[in-house]
């Protein structure tokens, strides 16, 4: 009987990850909805919380957020509740309350979208967060984000850095982890492409890869090719989180194994 309850408690364990970037465009949206996707596409229920400055816009308004947009076109790819969830947080009450409520609905995955300025409801989102991720999409960012852990999360092993969009290709993804210094950063980084700056027009990157989908010697074939590496990116990022939640770090194979079998990466 105590086993059981042990276990079902353990089987409703949700994770929160909360994005941090104290430098305003630096990828936190578009990360939480492609990392939303490739969780989504484990069949995981998902829930993301918009703690940005955007949260309590009016859907049906003229002006509705980036997240309710994209919520829409998710819907339209059939992820809708329970699958997912958008819910909009504007107070630190609010933020625990309904990551609380998120936990008790069977939510896997809370995603929280946060905003630049690191105000009372931010700093809640971060303080309930499991795992924090702060993307960079240039070097710039990255040292900004750097002075934003010191400031504001302090000594912590919980953040780990993502090289997210970098426009300018490998050198500058290479330097925008190098400028990440000792922390922790994602293997897996998440490229610059279409498929993931427009998730708000197309929603599911996996559905819009589908709907590219198309031979090498046809018309349109390089826009695939962008889409299917963008999203086999983003399934390996989620996979990467994963580990991270359960306490594991991937580690670059350097040929040398105690075992007799070659292994590409431990975790
Ligand atoms: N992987 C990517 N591929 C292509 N473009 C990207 C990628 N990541 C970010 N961008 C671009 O960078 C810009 C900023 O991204 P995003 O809106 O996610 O940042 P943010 O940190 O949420 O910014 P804000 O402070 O406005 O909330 C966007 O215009 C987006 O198109
Ligand atoms: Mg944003």
């Amino acid at each position: 009987m105590i086993l059981s309850t042990l276990i079902s408690r353990k089987a409703r364990l949700m994770h929160t990850i909360t994005f941090f970037a104290n430098k305003g465009g630096s990828g936190r949206t578009i990360a939480t909805m492609a990392l939303a996707c490739g969780f989504l596409a484990q069949g995981k229920r998902v829930a993301v919380m918009d703690c940005t400055d955007q949260a309590g816009c009016n859907p049906n308004g003229p002006h509705p957020s980036t997240l309710q947009n994209w919520m829409r076109q998710m819907a339209a790819c059939k992820f809708r509740p329970p699958q997912l969830e958008l819910i909009e947080c504007q107070t630190p009450g609010e933020v625990e309350d309904c990551a609380a409520a998120a936990d008790a609905r069977g939510i896997d995955i809370l995603l929280i979208d946060t905003a630049a300025r690191i105000r009372e409801p931010q700093i809640a989102a971060l303080g309930i967060a499991e795992l924090v991720i702060a993307p960079a999409i240039s070097p710039f960012e990255a040292r900004c984000i750097l002075d934003g852990i010191d400031e504001y999360l302090g000594p912590t092993e919980d953040v780990m850095c993502l090289v997210n969009g970098c426009r300018n290709g490998a050198p500058e993804a290479t330097e925008t982890r190098r400028t990440f210094g000792h922390f922790a950063v994602f293997h897996s980084e998440l490229p610059s492409a279409e498929a993931l700056s427009d998730q708000i027009l197309n929603g599911d990157i996996g559905h819009f890869t589908a709907s590219l989908a198309c031979r090498p010697d046809k018309p349109g074939f390089a826009r695939y090719r962008e889409a299917q590496d963008a999203w086999t990116a983003v399934q390996r990022l989620a996979f990467e989180v994963e580990f991270a939640l359960n306490g594991h770090r991937l580690e670059l194979f350097d040929g040398h194994s105690a075992y007799p079998i070659k292994r590409k990466a431990v975790a």
